[in-house]
């Protein structure tokens, strides 16, 4: 697991590697209404393109003018109250929804649509003093402090008693409301940088979870092999948390851990979903997020039953914690990775984003403001991957609190932001692409796997000291995605019939289930790319008793002879013709591998003269690649995107470094995003004739961005 800190600091040594239409929710829309704004549906379903908003922290004598700017701004709503529990329940069991009713009242004058947030995320100082217990206990043993936020236990059941109360009378208050459309579950489950509790209630909530998934100790202890170090339980109340103790904690432990405090945050906000399904009927339910680089929940089961997934953008915060400026791809493929992962949290469903940058970025000191025009560029970013709308963050900006340095729409003193013509000019030119561009689906032609289970395991035993699963995935999908084909996000149990090609990058865990999957695909005509360390570990993180890549071997057609972390002796790799290129040399890691139905495409040389480092096997109608070597960006990136030449996909667009192209089809209407990331103007050659929805078309089929600009095109 890593927290967004550790990630971006990761990401800067990565190097630049290089249709069908879902309903959102059902609404009645009236006749003759204003395509997007908020009198189209009756207040009900305008388009989703506003700002986050904080009448709780603004003297009251300002919320008319808010609402009147806010409108005229041409935002559409406003997400509100996520963190205002202690204005809503002064004290226990008081509540007070009065001004917060005021506040709808008087942006539902103005046509402002609120969605709701349950403020379950910063519990007030009556609370933790009352009930210290809720506090989360972090992976030291230490209890954390209030003060911030997010320091509870997601167990705890006072915790979530508290939690739903203040929701449900929230929920009652406002179901029938004019303006009130949908609402926002907790803030950012994801949050670091405590993601897990080691509390005692984690603890037996942990047990009891275990109790129902195995049914008996024997299975148990079998499953973890708890033999090892004589930890074999002989009652479920001995079962411990993986804390401290002298010596790391069992493998098959530490994952149903993660998988339980995973399960902990989603059934917490399940139950608050519960009810707002009871209480508010006609109002759509989400929570927001932090998709990859993050990866502290399973978030299709946090999603599974709600509306939609919402998350949260913040580009510039990668800036602030990379030790060198990121090149504008890099810092494009980490926004578009973290886009594709939610997008397809929900298979590809339209997404919200609940928080999107809206000037300088930081608590303690601040990102740059963003160069003219990446304000825009952003929130287009966000839609071109699948986003339906976007909500900048904030709407003013705070004059206390340990955010004051988050810029909003308006400065401190309520002066426009420097950002605030161009966020005024993105949300027009979003509404001109209508319901339809908007809520439309996302082409892609190829995916990569972000496995949890991978994740987390090869977290607690990465075998070289330096190797770790996020900055793998984020190499191979810049590798991928560079080419513009589209790439979902996908686990690889899901459907993959629709690929060209799937990327599975460290895939260090592999269930029966996924190999099946796997195999069927590749069977089918599929190509499937594997990394080094593929298939180690069962699903207890136990290691496969078979020769690697065990369940895959057939299908890879290799045997590991030996897997080898890689330190200061580096192992050069040498590329056969169909990969021709310099040598290069393993960083981190390089599986000899034995071909036993493949052909070699590359080989180790020196030390493991002899040994292939990556082959292709055909099996049934597809491929199926190895890759043994971790190789550095330049090498890795080359070798993806031949193999997905190979596999026969025909979406690619060639494009300068930091120039994305993605599409997004509705019914027989395909809109073309082109986005450029870099600080110069770029040129890209579109084969066929395209007509502008935003920004400049082509001309003699060449179409020129400048710095940072962006068009939308569809096909004359
Ligand atoms: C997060 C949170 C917000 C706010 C912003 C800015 O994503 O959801 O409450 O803290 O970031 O830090
Ligand atoms: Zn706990």
């Amino acid at each position: 697991m890593i927290t967004r800190r550790r990630f971006v600091r990761r990401a800067a040594a990565l190097a630049t590697a290089a249709g069908l239409k879902l309903p959102v929710w059902e609404f009645p829309v009236p006749e003759g209404a204003v395509r997007g704004s908020a009198a189209e549906a009756g207040n009900e379903r305008p388009l989703l393109l506003g700002a986050d908003y904080y009448p709780d922290q603004t003297p009251e004598k300002l919320w008319e003018e808010d609402a009147r700017m806010i409108a005229e701004a041409g935002l559409t709503n406003v997400r509100v109250a996520e963190f205002a529990w202690g204005l809503m329940e002064p004290s226990e069991g008081k509540f007070d929804f009065a001004w917060l009713k005021r506040s709808v009242e008087i942006l539902n004058k103005r046509g402002i649509a609120v969605i709701l947030g349950t403020p379950s995320a910063a519990p007030p100082p009556w609370l933790s003093s009352k009930y210290p217990e809720i506090l989360l206990v972090n992976k030291d043993g230490a209890t954390v402090s209030p003060g911030g936020r997010r320091f509870t236990c997601p167990t705890n059941r006072t915790y979530r008693r508290l939690s739903l109360g203040m929701a449900t009378e929230m929920a009652k208050t406002f179901a029938n409301t004019p303006g009130v459309i949908g609402w926002q579950i907790d803030n950012e489950y994801t949050l670091q940088p405590h993601a897990r509790c080691y509390c005692k209630f984690c603890r037996e909530g942990f047990q009891d979870w275990l109790k129902a998934k195995y049914g008996s100790l024997e299975k148990v202890n079998e499953k973890w092999g708890t033999v090892f170090w004589s930890q074999t339980y002989s009652d479920w109340r001995q079962i411990p948390v993986p804390l401290p103790s002298n010596g790391d904690p069992n493998p098959g432990l530490v994952l149903d851990y993660d998988r339980y405090q995973s399960y902990a945050c989603a059934s917490s906000a399940e139950e608050q979903l519960a009810m707002l399904r009871r209480e508010c009927p006609k109002h759509f339910v989400t929570t927001n997020q932090v998709g990859a680089p993050l990866d502290t929940l399973n978030l299709r089961e946090m999603y599974r039953n709600m509306d939609f997934v919402s998350s949260d953008n913040y580009p510039g915060f990668a800036e602030v914690f990379m030790p060198a400026p990121a090149s504008p791809e890099v810092m494009a493929t980490m926004i578009g990775l973290g886009h594709d992962s939610m997008r397809c949290v929900k298979g590809g469903k339209p997404f919200l984003i609940m928080e999107e940058q809206a000037g300088k970025a930081g608590q303690s000191f601040f990102a740059p403001q963003p160069h003219p025009g990446q304000l825009r560029l952003w929130a287009f970013q966000a839609v071109a991957h699948g986003a339906m709308g976007v909500n900048y963050f904030r709407w003013d900006s705070a004059r206390f609190g340990a955010e004051e340095y988050w810029f909003g729409m308006l400065n401190h003193d309520r002066s426009k932001s420097i950002g605030f013509d161009e966020m005024v000019r993105t949300v027009k030119e979003l509404k001109s692409l209508g319901r339809e561009g908007l809520e439309s689906g996302f082409v892609a032609e190829t995916a990569v796997s972000f496995d949890h289970d991978s994740s987390w395991a090869l977290a607690v035993q990465p075998g070289n000291s330096k190797l770790r699963y996020m900055a793998q995935l984020m190499a191979w999908y810049g590798s991928v995605a560079s080419a513009n084909t589209g790439t979902d996000v996908i686990h690889l149990d899901e459907d993959l019939a629709n690929y060209k090609a799937v990327f599975a990058p460290v895939q260090y865990v592999v269930s029966e289930k996924q190999a099946e999957n796997i195999r069927s695909y590749v069977r089918g005509g599929g190509t499937f790319v594997a990394g080094f360390r593929l298939g180690v570990k069962d699903e207890s993180s136990q290691i496969v008793n078979a020769p690697l890549p065990g369940l895959l071997r057939d299908v890879m057609g290799v045997t590991v002879r030996d897997p080898v972390p890689v330190y200061t002796e580096k192992i050069a790799v040498k590329f056969g013709p169909q990969l021709a290129g310099a040598d290069a040399q393993c960083a981190l890691w390089a599986d000899l591998l034995q071909p036993e139905s493949a052909t070699v495409m590359a080989t180790y040389a020196g030390l493991y003269e002899g040994d292939a480092a990556i082959t292709m096997n055909a099996f049934g109608q597809g491929k199926a690649v190895y890759v043994g070597a971790d190789l550095e960006p330049v090498s890795l990136a080359r070798v993806l995107r031949t193999v997905l030449a190979m596999s026969g996909s025909t979406a690619a667009i060639e494009t300068p470094r930091g120039v994305e192209v993605t599409r997004r089809r509705g019914g027989e209407k395909e809109w073309l995003f082109v986005l450029n990331h870099t600080p110069q103007e770029q040129k890209v050659h579109l084969a066929g004739k395209f007509s502008a929805v935003v920004g400049n078309g082509p001309t003699n089929q060449t179409l020129t961005l400048p710095a940072y600009d962006l068009a939308v095109l569809q096909r004359a």
